[in-house]
């Protein structure tokens, strides 16, 4: 049994903002049946702590950066859990990352040094803890983990960072250093030194024995400037200890046989079923529908995700025949764009602003297609969720998207392994086009439902990267 801290600032169904949470909640039962056992450290946010009413208190800091703060165990909804109970740096309601007024919390660095740190003590073992195999960090946020580690006495545990995405890097400046009580000599170019100021994902990138991001696409992107963002060159110097292994769904949260949020069940053997369904969408979002597409887009809205470039594609989406309903959040600027569009398109746009799960299953099951044009796409899970569901993902052939989804051009329609459709570059041009195909395709029905049914019998669980973390976990045990 190899036993393995996660640490994360998000994990489903406890605390979620993007597929961050997702990966985080799924992995530990996936990994079980492998031999891990996984534990998730995480902060202690209200909505954590409150799910974990008949917590046990483990261990005790009289002053984390600048208050006392308990760890607390239980097993909220499955997951076996340890939350930094500090109401000084998580007591506070909402978005974990941004206050009230929309603005990142401005003790951010103490927050996550905090959280870096707490899995450094339970990694090195604390009392009543056993010390793990593995030190698990996700994102930046657990990133300042691996540097106490690498200052820390032996024995110490072996570290894995998982980047999810790299445009989010943890970069705060010089002054802080201080406040971490990390030793002088880890402020340097091969600490935690990053353009002049502290890199919580740097940190993470320099000192965890093993790298892994979430997708093999996603892998090779950010070894290049334009990926890397700063830290391409670190990437390549540590290459032979990088590797990319694919995100899977939770296939039990995403089952259309037995998914509570749907107007009717149905499975791959009969995807008919899927109708009322996509009745029941075009009811919601108040959507003529008819014979044409019926695209969907579930995705946080900034622009990572192109639906800038969707916008600008609405004429084209339109003209086609096609609707749309779209179930996103994110940049005002955008939220209003397509509120606007909504507007000026009734019964063919339908839009709601907001974070909804119901919503989003509903969405699946209903949509002809998923729409996913995102200029980078670290995995991406909402495809892999349309696969399953039956909407054919219609993505730009980036990151996860380029390993998740078979293009149906004419070699993969002859081989009958098509899923969906992709376009490259991501650029207006590019989707206008792929829009059109995609109408094409659904004209033919039976090309369609073909492509469909290839989708929803592709292996989209946690199954094989299960086993792949699993193997990784425990060669670094073995060193
Ligand atoms: P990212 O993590 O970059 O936002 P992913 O595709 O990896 O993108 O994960 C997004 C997750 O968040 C999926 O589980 C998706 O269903 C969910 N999601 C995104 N936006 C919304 C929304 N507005 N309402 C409900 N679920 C959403
Ligand atoms: C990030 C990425 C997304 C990925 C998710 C989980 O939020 O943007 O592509 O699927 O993390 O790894």
């Amino acid at each position: 049994m190899t036993a393995v801290l996660s640490v994360a600032s998000e994990a489903y169904p406890l605390v979620k903002t993007g597929g961050l949470a997702d990966v985080v909640g799924a992995l530990p039962g996936a990994l079980a049946p492998h031999g891990v056992a996984v534990r998730t450290l995480l902060p202690g946010y209200p909505s954590v702590l409150s799910a974990m009413p008949d917590g046990e208190t483990v261990a005790h800091f009289d002053d984390l950066f600048g208050g006392p703060a308990e760890i607390v165990a239980a097993a909220p909804r499955g997951l076996d859990v340890l939350a930094i109970d500090a109401p000084h740096l998580f007591g506070r309601q909402g978005n974990p990352y941004v206050g009230p007024d929309g603005r990142d919390w401005d003790d951010n660095a103490l927050r996550f040094a905090a959280l870096g740190k707490v899995a450094a003590e339970v990694g090195r073992g604390v009392a009543g803890l056993p010390a793990p195999d593995i030190v698990h960090m996700h994102d930046w946020q657990a990133g300042l983990a691996a540097a106490y580690l690498a200052f820390a006495p032996h024995p110490r545990p072996k570290t894995v960072a998982t980047i999810h995405n790299m445009a989010f890097q943890g970069w705060f400046p010089a002054s802080v250093f201080g406040a971490l009580g990390l030793p002088e000599a880890a402020f340097g170019i091969d600490g935690v030194e990053y353009f002049g100021g502290v890199g919580y994902l740097k940190a993470a990138l320099q000192f965890a024995d093993r790298i892994t991001t979430v997708s093999p696409s996603y892998a090779a992107e950010i070894m290049e400037p334009d990926g890397g963002l700063g830290l391409d060159g670190l990437l390549r110097a540590r290459a032979d200890v990088v590797s990319g292994v694919l995100n899977g769904v939770d296939v039990e949260v995403w089952n259309p046989e037995t998914d509570p949020a749907l107007a009717s069940p149905y499975s791959a053997a009969n995807p008919g079923g899927r109708d009322a369904n996509r009745r029941a969408l075009a009811q919601e979002f108040g959507l003529d529908v008819g014979d044409g597409v019926l695209f969907a887009v579930i995705s946080r809205l900034s622009s990572q995700k192109g639906l800038d470039l969707l916008a600008d594609a609405m004429p084209t989406l339109l003209g086609v025949g096609g609707t749309l309903a779209l179930v996103g959040a994110g940049e005002p600027w955008l939220e209003e764009r397509f509120s606007r569009l909504a507007a000026e398109h009734p019964g063919r746009i339908g839009v709601f602003i907001g974070y909804d799960e119901r919503k989003a299953h509903l969405v699946q099951a209903g949509a002809d297609a998923l729409l996913v044009p995102s200029r980078f796409e670290p995995c991406g899970l909402t495809q892999l969720c349309a696969l399953r569901y039956g909407a054919l993902p219609v993505v730009s052939r980036v990151g996860g998207l380029a390993d998740t989804v078979i293009d149906a051009n004419p070699a993969a329609i002859a081989a009958g392994v098509a899923t969906g459709v992709q376009f490259s570059p991501t650029s207006q041009g590019a989707l206008e086009a792929a829009l059109r195909r995609t109408a094409a395709l659904h004209a033919d029905s039976d090309l369609w439902t073909g492509i469909q049914r290839n989708g929803m019998r592709s292996d989209v669980s946690w199954d094989a990267s299960a086993r792949t973390y699993a193997k990784l976990y425990a060669e670094l045990a073995r060193t």
